[in-house]
């Protein structure tokens, strides 16, 4: 098929408005699946349970227009917040894009963001109505939706039902005569851009190239643009949805390339790929994605640790936005420090170790990353080293050290219906959030851009939301940088030692709350025991809070009447070294089944 009838497009939406539903529907019209075949794309299981796309998934379809045929290359692209990377890596490919909007429940948080993405890339833009059939479904005023916020006009809207198949044809039309076909150059040297990769347990590390110009054939020796490291192509495949091999990718077309790659350090997503001895320019890659929220992953015991290292190992491969560096931990032993986009990523990547490799390990509370600038020392002065980067709590330096702290920002979108605002606008107020403005996109509806601080919107933002608003308001949000803030480090003690694995860093203003409530739980969580505890947060060396446990006492003289002075002697001697093990325990390091339950909230 000529490059001319070559389209390569993508559907994005906010998650629940039916894109997967209609990726099976094109699949099923163009005759890729037989029909009632569901959910193609979302392969793996944490998707089908969550019902939310993680990982983008593509598919090559072939569809007859005019008598001819074209190649509709489809690039699924995951819903949600935390994989917003991902949707733009996959937008980079295409010249095209389907924008899907639920008729009854209107446009989202999210179909901002993926609006602004897909225009921002100058890509064409086809707004689709979905779910017509509902009963409640109100196009006119999604329309006027559209039109207020993206300026489209409401006779370009296309008005379908993908779950009943209404309306299919006329998307597939338009992507044929909507579309740009892409700009390639078939005669010049091979380029390829790499923009997803996957683990196969046979093949090692697959990647999905987009081929920029030229073409690749089995037995080619290229190379990447990035590692300047070597291989010889040994499969290539379309994606229809199965994987059908060839022998050659030509330029248009996105297929699965195998070459031997063995570790997930080698497919860097945003590489170019070449013929070896070829000069060619890089194709501009994607910026990398960039972690934002951290957590410790520590085996259960450490019998466990090398099957856990090559699972992580294995799911960075499929999902090379999560950041990975060894750590230890006094209490925990070792493990590693994992980065992620966001708090879904986060369970997201701990359900599929528990699923795909049934590995079940410890999980420390998330953290962002802070940036810290310390007081000038003869030292850093010296070699710069006075701004530090910290997402690990036990690396808080001493608040004496400490010149000016600096927290990650972001700015949410938020979508909501008006009876909600006023418990929407104390919510973000309590997680000091400031309103950078607010505007009806029609009678009932009000879009609100806060700018927020990241470490109060990762653990439960979303949840609050949700609850707050009946599940009605959707939220979205993209990096804002830093801002100076007064932060400290919340440290928790047992016994007056300095537990790291239960410490965190908190905003001055808050960290007594925290403080209290760890306090409190912590005290829920630690059984009684033979010696007195005290649970402590403190704050630069003052107590915030305190609980105490207190211990049994077992009198073991009790018993005797009066008697034998040694008897009682060796009696209470006994005691006091049954306590002293106790009091090992409790000062040194707690039983590991405590810091697992209470970090597990
Ligand atoms: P994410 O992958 O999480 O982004 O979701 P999605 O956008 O892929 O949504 P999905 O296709 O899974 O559809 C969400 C729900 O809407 C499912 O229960 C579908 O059955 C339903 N749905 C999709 N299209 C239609 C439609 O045209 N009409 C009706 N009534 N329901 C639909």
């Amino acid at each position: 098929i000529p490059i001319e009838r070559i389209r390569n497009f993508s559907i994005i939406a906010h998650v629940d408005h039916g894109k997967s539903t209609l990726a099976d529907r094109l699949l099923e019209f163009t005759g890729a699946i037989k029909s009632g075949q569901n959910q193609i794309l979302d392969k793996l299981q944490v998707e089908r349970e969550r019902g939310i796309t993680v990982k983008a998934q593509t598919a090559s379809l072939l569809y007859k227009y005019n008598g001819e045929d074209y190649l509709l290359n489809l690039i699924d692209t995951p819903g949600h917040v935390d994989f917003s990377n991902e949707v733009s890596r996959s937008l980079s490919a295409c010249q095209g894009v389907i924008l899907l909007v639920d008729a009854n429940d209107g446009v989202q948080a999210q179909t901002v963001a993926n609006f602004y993405l897909a225009f921002g890339n100058d890509l064409v833009i086809i707004p689709v109505l979905n779910k017509i059939d509902l009963k409640n479904a109100e196009p006119e005023r999604v329309c006027n939706q559209l039109q207020t916020l993206f300026d489209i006009n409401p006779n370009d809207v296309l008005k379908i039902s993908a779950k009943l198949g209404l309306g299919i044809d006329d998307v597939l039309k338009r992507i044929v005569t909507n579309l740009p076909s892409p700009v390639a150059d078939k005669n010049a040297n091979f380029r390829g851009l790499l923009f997803d990769s996957s683990y196969d347990r046979y093949r090692g590390a697959l990647s999905l190239i987009y081929v920029q110009d030229g073409s690749i054939s089995i037995g080619d020796n290229i190379a990447s643009f990035h590692s300047k490291k070597e291989y010889e192509v040994k499969t290539l495949s379309l994606l229809r949805p199965d994987e059908v091999p060839v022998d050659k990718l030509v330029a248009g077309q996105i297929g699965l390339l195998g070459c031997n790659m063995r570790s997930s350090k080698e497919a860097h997503i945003g590489d170019t790929i070449y013929h070896k001895n070829t000069s060619v320019e890089p194709l501009s890659g994607f910026h990398p994605s960039k972690p934002m929220v951290f957590a410790g992953i520590y085996p259960m015991d450490q019998s466990q640790h090398v099957n856990i290292r090559s699972a992580i190992e294995k799911l960075t491969l499929n999902d090379s936005a999560v950041s990975v560096e060894v750590d230890t931990s006094p209490a925990l032993g070792q493990g590693w420090r994992l980065g992620f986009l966001g708090l879904l990523h986060l369970e997201v990547f701990t359900q599929r170790l528990q699923q795909e490799y049934s590995m079940d390990p410890i999980i420390t509370a998330p953290s962002v990353t802070y940036k810290i600038k310390l007081k000038p020392t003869k030292q850093n002065m010296k070699d710069d080293s006075n701004v530090i980067l910290i997402n690990n709590p036990a690396n808080f330096p001493d608040h004496l050290q400490i010149e000016e702290c600096f927290e990650p920002m972001i700015i949410g979108t938020i979508i909501t219906p008006d009876k909600y605002l006023g418990q929407i606008i104390s919510l973000c107020m309590e997680r000091r959030g400031v309103q950078k403005s607010a505007n009806n996109i029609d009678n009932e509806r009000v879009i609100l851009q806060y700018e927020l601080p990241l470490c109060e919107v990762v653990l439960d933002f979303h949840d609050a939301l949700k609850t707050i608003s009946s599940g009605y308001a959707s939220f979205d949000y993209e990096d804002n940088g830093y801002q100076s803030s007064n932060l400290v480090k919340l440290a928790i003690l047992l016994n007056g030692k300095l537990i790291d694995e239960l410490s965190g860093i908190a905003h001055i203003t808050k960290a007594q709350t925290i403080g209290r409530r760890m306090v409190l739980k912590l005290k829920e969580m630690i059984p009684r025991q033979l010696i007195h505890i005290a649970i402590q947060a403190t704050v630069n060396g003052k107590v915030v809070a305190r609980e105490n446990i207190k211990p049994f006492r077992k009198d073991v003289t009790a018993k005797l009447y009066g008697g034998d002075v040694t008897r009682r002697m060796k009696l209470l001697a006994q005691q006091a070294a049954g306590k002293k093990k106790m009091r090992m325990i409790a000062n040194i390091s707690l039983p590991r089944e405590t810091f697992i339950d209470v970090l597990k909230k």
